[in-house]
């Protein structure tokens, strides 16, 4: 929460040439979600009264990543200043301060803006976000005046050489006066290196107004612009960085912080041990005292407190599992429920299923629940026993306390308390193992002697 009330507007009109892609550029995903909408979230903790995400035209899907937010379109693209005058009709009537934003700056912390608003408010008309990154070059820089005010911004193409040693660089991030910014943006002319309005020349304006202007600056890392896939990793590595971090401040124990993957939105209770190599995809909420182990793959799923996963688990959407459920190696689980205590232990596909409380699901059990045309649903009582390398063609339910005998193809329900079993029945025939070996080895015997008197021929 701020004091006033202020309106953020994303600039994210740009085309994203450089990451070579057909999707805009700020809905490649960072952590599992597009990098517009890391943006829109921080700024979302701060309640703003409004958020307006410029765009080139028929980029809607770009507004609707920063929802709740309104779209405002500009055409032709003529810079940042000229980008801001298009958010202006969105904004009329609007008299709060205006944070401008780029939608392909993902990183930046709500403390960051937070700042730049509390400067604001104490008396700056116009408050630029300033950083040092290891090279300067290419980026805007922060001149201050002999009182240390910021005085003006200069573009790099348009530096000279004493400005160009300036390590204080534009972000681009700016909070503003909006009673005074569409007077501001009014005075932009184009007459520069790149031929636009350029949004950095509203500082010399408003000083020449006798306006104050400040700055704030931030780690470079928060505002990593990301313009290629080179950049988008970087970013990533970041975002990943802070949400290990988060974790385990939060009371996971990570073995390998380096090797555990998260979503912006993973959820792990306390005391949850995860082992090397482990994906979190988006959805993903973690009970007390959870193990993850080694190679997992979880994405869209529930699990409750006590619960074992893995090592090389897969849990997709839809995956529910109770306390103390244990989902071993190569068993994969979707669309399904998993209550307390259940086991799954080994090779298994457990899809559109109920498995009730306390069940046993043997090696190599597969739920099959599609018929190439529809999904069909199994369920699975209390305290049942699935032999191993089952089929359960769905739709069909095995009743609680039912065992089904290993190898079966249960297409028919199983009531409760009964035994199912459609194996073939076996036969044995005593003593003719050793019947089967002397013929299979005479039979080699032959075959052999025959290649050598061939091979023999042809040496001649
Ligand atoms: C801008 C700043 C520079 C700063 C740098 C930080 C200006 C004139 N320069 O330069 O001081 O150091 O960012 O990265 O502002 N955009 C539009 N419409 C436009 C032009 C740009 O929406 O017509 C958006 C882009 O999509 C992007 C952002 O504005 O998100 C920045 O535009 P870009 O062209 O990258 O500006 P820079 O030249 O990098
Ligand atoms: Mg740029």
């Amino acid at each position: 929460m701020t004091d006033k009330p202020f309106a953020a507007v994303i600039l994210a009109a740009g085309l994203g040439t450089r990451m070579r892609s057909t999707l805009p550029k700020v809905l490649h995903g960072l952590a599992g979600r597009p990098m517009i909408g890391h943006l829109a979230a921080t700024v979302a903790t701060l309640a703003p009264a409004k958020v307006v995400v410029v765009t080139a035209p028929g980029m809607e899907a770009v507004v609707k990543a920063a929802s709740p937010a309104e779209g405002a379109v500009q055409q032709p693209a003529l810079g940042t200043g000229h980008a801001v005058q298009a958010a202006l009709p969105a904004l009329a009537g609007f008299t709060g301060d205006v944070l401008v934003l780029y939608g392909d700056s993902p990183l930046i912390t709500a403390e960051t803006l937070r700042a730049m608003l509390a400067k604001r408010q104490s008396g700056a008309a116009v408050v630029v976000l300033g950083f040092r990154p290891a090279d300067p070059t290419g980026y805007g820089r922060l001149v201050a005046d002999a009182a240390g005010q910021l005085d003006r911004i200069v573009e790099h193409k348009e530096a000279n050489a004493a400005e160009r040693a300036i390590g204080l660089c534009n972000s681009g991030f700016m909070a503003i006066d909006g009673a005074v910014l569409p007077g501001l943006l009014a005075r932009l002319r184009n007459d520069n290196a790149k031929g636009e309005y350029y949004l950095t020349d509203i500082v010399a304006h408003a000083r020449a107004q006798k306006l104050a202007c400040g700055y704030v600056e931030a780690p470079a890392e928060e505002l990593i612009g990301v313009n290629s896939r080179a950049e988008l990793a970087v970013a990533e590595a970041i975002a990943q960085t802070r949400l290990r971090a988060a974790a385990m401040a939060a009371g996971a124990t990570l073995l390998d912080p380096a090797s555990t993957y998260f979503s912006f939105d993973t959820q792990l209770g306390s005391d949850v041990v995860v082992e090397p190599n482990v994906f979190f995809a988006p959805g993903v909420v973690v009970g007390n005292n959870v193990r993850v182990k080694a190679f997992s793959h979880l994405e869209g799923c529930r699990i409750a407190e006590g619960a074992v996963i893995g090592p090389f688990a897969r849990l997709r959407p839809g995956a529910e599992l109770g306390r103390d459920v244990h989902v071993g190696n190569f068993v994969e689980v979707k669309n399904a429920v998993i209550e307390a205590g259940a086991k799954a232990n080994h090779l298994t596909y457990l899809g559109d299923a109920r498995v009730g409380a306390g069940s046993n699901i043997g090696a190599g059990t597969i739920t099959c629940n599609y018929d190439g045309f529809g999904k069909y649903h199994t369920d699975i009582g209390a305290g049942a026993f699935i032999g191993s390398n089952t089929a359960l063609v769905a739709p069909v339910s095995v009743g609680d306390h039912a065992i089904v005998g290993a190898g079966s193809t249960i297409a028919r329900d199983v009531p409760a308390g009964a035994v199912a079993l459609t194996r073939a029945e076996q036969q044995s025939l005593p003593g003719s193992a050793e019947r089967f070996r002397t013929k299979a080895r005479e039979r080699a015997a032959k075959a052999k002697a025959k290649a050598s008197s061939r091979g023999g021929a042809d040496n001649k």
